[in-house]
């Protein structure tokens, strides 16, 4: 079972999903991290990002896993590598490939079927989990999201901010598994409210549906 946190990048959704998790007793998985090491093998391999073969295989073979501390590829800890610019770059590119995606998405369903999380993404209430008892989809304003990249990694936010519309658009756009709102989904905008009210808030609907 899976409650379902939405939204485009610098939202919130990872402190509030990690948050969360713990406040209600469930496994926190990082979808987004997944298409973050593809990305990172497919640049390991030299392979372009572009190539929507060459990503799919890799997304069909390599070994994701998540230990208590992150995110493990083949068997070695994968941060905060897949965290580079780069990466980031191209996990946005290797994202709208419909192979990458299914191939994500099956392991990620294989994953929920197994116990309690919280999944973070673009498409976990609209493709990975329909089903979901609760999906929430976080928003801030573009500025704010682009505000808080810059006091987390000390950039510009000018050019975070340009080339974070530039990956919302892919985000949005792409054929497959584009960022948007499930119909049931309840939108939370994270732009004037604090990590401890958001996370308060989604708990409060959680415990409400009888989940947590
Ligand atoms: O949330 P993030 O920035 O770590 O995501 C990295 C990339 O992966 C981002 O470009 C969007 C993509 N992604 C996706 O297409 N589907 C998901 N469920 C999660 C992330």
């Amino acid at each position: 079972m899976v409650i379902a946190i939405d939204g485009p990048a610098g939202a919130g959704k990872s402190s509030v999903a990690r948050a969360l998790s713990e406040a209600i007793g469930f496994t926190y998985l990082d979808s987004g991290a997944m298409y973050r090491c593809v990305a990172f093998e497919v640049l390991r391999r030299d392979l372009d990002p572009g190539d929507s073969a060459a990503a799919t295989s890799v997304a069909e073979t390599v070994q994701i896993g998540f230990t208590a501390g992150g995110v493990s590829l083949d068997g070695v800890e994968a941060e905060p590598l897949i965290r580079a610019p780069e990466v980031t770059e191209a996990a946005s590119r290797v994202s709208v490939h419909p192979g990458v995606r299914a191939a994500l998405v099956a392991e990620q369903r294989r994953l929920i079927s197994e116990g309690r999380y919280v999944a973070e993404g673009r498409d976990i209430g609209t493709v990975v989990s329909p089903d979901s008892p609760l999906k929430v989809f976080l928003t801030a304003t573009p500025e704010e999201r682009a505000r808080r990249r810059a006091v987390q990694t000390g950039g510009d936010a000018r050019q975070i901010l340009a080339s974070q519309n530039d990956r919302d658009r892919r985000d949005s756009e792409r054929e497959i598994g584009a960022l948007r709102t499930a119909e049931d989904a309840v939108t939370v905008d994270t732009t004037d409210r604090t990590l401890d009210q958001v996370v308060d808030a989604i708990a409060g609907l959680a415990r409400g549906r009888g989940l947590a």
